[in-house]
């Protein structure tokens, strides 16, 4: 038997105990990690931890949360797509699953193929925000200084394939002004750098910037959904502010690593569904902008359509701006 076959064998013999019903109804019998792809301290950390207290509850185990930034999210979404398939370790990520597989052609994983979609949670709005003295105060005066200044200005995202990447590749092209781009490991390190004046501004969620903009510490040009959000009730669409174009949301979903067994999935995705109705976690989401998905999305079958989907719906956008990460 050649070392292949026999590293296989190994690695069946090892996952047997868990294919068995009574492992996964035993699920789970200890602590879980979620993975979130990108620094403390931003939205993508804030939901992961909202919706682990919740979870936690619900299965009657701790859910730590761990950080793992870099690359654009694809660092921590390799820790999951190479982990035990045990329901042990998760990743709790967003519209960046459904971006990666076009941005990234080197990957030393499958980002669509690595992974058992548990349900989806939520679907965040974005604000386009600039440090206290930026020289405007509507859209229409931010674009101008945009288009004024891009050889000076400089604009912060979360890596290539971040959500605040792609909503700066929608301003750039609205706006018809390439920026001066500065990565960080995520939009809770590069909010701190707008707070000091040191970054000009950046497209980040409302999970991350509610807060500072209703303190008055960030300013606020425009949200990137359809309607106004009540928890920004002052604040103009794009389109009211005469970007239309300028539209994006960033969908939140949980997944575990390929060939997790489906009872695992189920209980995990019941627990995700008792979450999203727990009251503490929707005042906490609807302060912050957001509302938690219809229960039937927080499903592994619903959750995987819509990404599938969501695949397709952003592959053309990508080649045809010819951008890639790698
Ligand atoms: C993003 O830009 O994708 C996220 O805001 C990153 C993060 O959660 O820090």
């Amino acid at each position: 038997m050649n070392r292949f076959a026999r590293r296989a064998l190994l690695a069946l013999a090892a996952l047997a105990p868990l294919a068995t019903p009574a492992a996964a109804q035993q699920f789970p019998g200890r602590t879980i990690t979620v993975i979130v792809p990108f620094a403390a301290g931003g939205p993508t950390d804030t939901v992961a931890r909202l919706v682990a207290e919740s979870m936690g509850r619900d299965l009657g185990q701790t859910i730590v949360v761990e950080n793992a930034g870099g690359a654009g999210g694809t660092i921590g979404s390799q820790r999951v797509a190479s982990a035990r398939p045990d329901g042990y370790t998760l990743l709790l990520h967003h519209i960046g699953m459904a971006t990666t597989p076009s941005l990234y052609r080197r990957l030393a994983y499958d980002p669509v193929g690595g992974f058992e979609p548990v349900g989806l949670i939520t679907e965040v709005p974005m604000t386009l925000v600039a440090k206290k003295d930026f020289p405007a105060n509507t859209l229409a005066e931010a674009v101008a200084v945009i288009r004024r200044d891009r050889d000076t200005l400089n604009y912060a995202n979360a890596g290539i394939g971040a959500a605040s990447h792609l909503c700066g590749l929608l301003l750039m092209k609205a706006v018809d002004a390439p920026m001066t781009t500065v990565p960080f490991r995520g939009t809770g390190p590069a909010i701190q750098e707008i707070l000091t004046g040191r970054i000009d501004l950046m497209c980040d969620q409302t999970t991350n910037t509610t807060e500072q903009i209703n303190s008055g510490a960030l300013k606020v040009f425009s949200v990137t959904t359809e309607a106004r959000i009540p928890a920004l009730p002052n604040v103009p669409t794009s389109a009211e502010a005469g970007l239309p174009a300028f539209q994006v949301s960033v969908w939140h979903g949980l997944y575990a690593p390929k060939g997790t067994p489906a009872a695992v999935t189920q209980r995990l995705s019941q627990a995700l569904q008792v979450a999203l109705r727990d009251p503490k976690l929707v005042a906490r989401f609807a302060d912050l902008g957001t509302v938690p998905v219809p229960q039937a999305q927080a499903t592994p079958e619903a959750h995987r359509a819509f990404w599938m989907a969501d695949i397709a719906k952003w592959k053309p956008i990508i080649q045809a701006a010819g951008q890639y990460a790698d």
